[in-house]
């Protein structure tokens, strides 16, 4: 299933972090019909490139907003980030060894689109009490 962007059910408030996690969604949506359509794995493997980087530099952003504005649950989110960049790491080592397999498309669907709506809806949506 696609993920699917809903300004009301996901906007934190803070226009460059939606920016990201719009960015995201996309990213992940273009993975997964990669994925389905059986694109080359060299190809899936610098969307996965692209994908691990965007996610850093965007953790890496809005856990800067969470710090400086001390947000409750800024700890929980770094946690949450460092549990995701390896399990993410897993999931490469995954395709790298069996390529793209059924499994390797269950996984990134629970651990990577599964885990972005539940994160963002659980943890980055509490940025909203602080946006203007
Ligand atoms: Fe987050
Ligand atoms: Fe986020």
């Amino acid at each position: 299933m696609p993920l699917v962007w809903n300004e009301k059910k996901y906007a934190t408030g803070f226009s460059d972090v939606d920016d990201q996690h719009r960015e995201m969604f996309g990213l992940v949506n273009e993975l997964l019909s990669a994925l389905e359509s059986g694109e080359s794995g060299r190809k899936i493997s610098d969307r996965l490139d692209v994908l691990a980087d965007h996610a850093a530099r965007h953790f890496t952003c809005e856990e800067g907003h969470m710090d400086r504005l001390q947000c409750p649950v800024r700890v929980t989110n770094e946690c949450a980030h460092e549990c995701f960049l390896r399990d993410f790491a897993g999931l490469r080592e995954l395709f790298d060894e069996h390529g793209n397999t059924s499994r390797f498309i269950d996984e990134v669907e629970d651990k990577v689109c599964g885990w972005l709506q539940r994160h963002l809806m659980a943890i980055d949506l509490v940025l909203r009490r602080f946006a203007d």
